[in-house]
């Protein structure tokens, strides 16, 4: 007789022979202490200290951020009650929307409930919308992006990670028939940064839409936090602007933002949004806090941008083989799936740091690495303790030191 449990349990086998099981730690973070925690171990609770937050800038442990998100739940209760379709939209939602569209100098937004939702369904949904599309897709885009190329069923190409000539050379090639780029800013696994302008010179030379993904730029960079494209000017020059309101904003959600043509088409015929119950107010309440905070304040950005560049200092002055990157991202290789794996076990039994490894297929094998991310409130101290920390597991596990690293392939 078929043993239907077999299935799953050779799957997992699979991959514990090839040292890619994911265990996730048991973790409470202590709001009004990030970057401090407290870790369940095995043996009971332990306080830590987290370097792999992607709550970049600790909003959400912000005081604003959590009072709104309280005082809409008494107010609004806790879920919406349905999709929109069926419920409305709740009033936080339409006043975030229109937070987002400020933020990003667009005529609309549209909210999902997460920002692989909104890449999924965004780009499958703008992409069937056009007759005939070729979608051309950065070769390191994230998974929910493939998905959404991929669930669009249209024809692609894959250009070489932020190689221009290569983009330039399938746009050629496509000739006259409408034509999608979708590409992020801010790649988060190696924390290099795309070449906007130039991405968007191309795209208006072979009349493109152009599509990107902030997820990790938004709140960070920018005067206004409105994410790489800010900074840079180009932001007009984009088509759709996507984000999520988990990573620096600190709370739950992702987003589109474009003309209003384009985001009540994508309201219109994207099952990922149509099809599912919207977000709570609460969370949206939280969002708009959050984002309201950090459009008038570059305190949080200024201090991440600190403690960035200390922690790079301090680290590849020890010898430790970083990435070089210009962004938040502070990648540690290591190279070896097993050996990442005992590098974080042992730094979290040992020296209560947190910092999750990153195995294939997240990176490709052989870049396996420690991913680290310094915020505004890693102390000097916290860092310090850090680099030591690192030295003894290198040292220990037998990694070498006073490497410079090469950029992953
Ligand atoms: C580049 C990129 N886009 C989108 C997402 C998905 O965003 P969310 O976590 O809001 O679903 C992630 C990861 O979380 C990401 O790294």
């Amino acid at each position: 007789m078929m043993n239907y449990q077999d299935f799953f349990t050779s799957a997992l086998d699979r991959l514990q022979t090839e040292r890619r099981y994911r265990v996730f730690a048991d973790i409470e973070r202590k709001a009004g202490q990030f970057p401090q925690a407290i870790w369940h171990s095995p043996e009971g609770p332990k306080p830590i200290t987290v370097w792999c937050s992607n709550d970049y800038l600790g909003m959400g442990q912000s005081r604003d951020v959590t009072r709104a998100m309280v005082e809409a739940a008494w107010r609004l209760g806790t879920g919406a009650g349905g999709t929109r379709n069926i419920s409305g939209t709740s009033h936080p939602i339409v006043e975030l929307e229109a937070e987002l569209a400020d933020l990003h100098g667009k005529e609309a937004a549209l909210v999902f409930t997460s920002g692989y939702v909104s890449n999924q369904t965004g780009i499958s949904t703008l992409a069937k919308l056009i007759p005939n599309c070729l979608i051309l897709s950065d070769a390191l885009n994230h998974n929910s992006m493939i998905e959404g190329v991929r669930q669009s069923g249209c024809d692609k190409v894959i250009f070489r990670h932020n190689d221009l000539d290569h983009l330039e050379e399938l746009l050629q090639a496509a000739g006259d028939r409408p034509k999608l780029i979708v590409f992020e800013s801010v790649y988060s696994m190696d924390g290099d940064i795309s070449p906007i302008h130039a991405i968007c010179d191309l795209a208006e030379r072979y009349n493109a839409m152009t599509y990107i993904d902030e997820v990790h730029a938004v709140g960070m960079y920018g005067p206004r936090g409105a994410g790489i494209a800010e900074r840079e000017g180009a932001m007009h020059r984009i088509d759709i602007i996507e984000g999520t309101l988990a990573k620096a904003f600190g709370v739950m959600g992702g987003y589109l933002t474009g003309t209003k043509a384009v985001m009540d088409a994508i309201r219109s015929f994207a099952p990922g949004f149509i099809f599912t119950t919207a977000l709570p107010p609460a969370v949206a309440a939280a969002a708009t806090a959050s984002i309201r905070h950090l459009k008038v304040s570059s305190q949080e950005r200024e201090m991440q941008q600190r403690q960035v560049a200390r922690a790079k200092q301090v680290l590849s002055g020890l010898g430790l083989p970083l990435m070089e990157t210009a962004t938040h991202i502070v990648p540690v290789m290591v190279g070896d799936a097993e050996a990442c794996k005992a590098a974080s076990d042992r730094l979290l039994e040992k020296h209560g740091i947190y910092i999750q490894p990153i195995n294939y297929p997240t990176v490709p094998r052989g870049t396996e690495r420690l991913r680290i991310t310094p915020g505004p409130f890693h102390t000097d101290a916290h860092i310090n303790a850090l680099g030591a920390a690192l030295v003894e597991v290198w040292t220990a596990l037998g990694l070498p030191l006073g490497t410079k690293a090469q950029a992953a392939a």
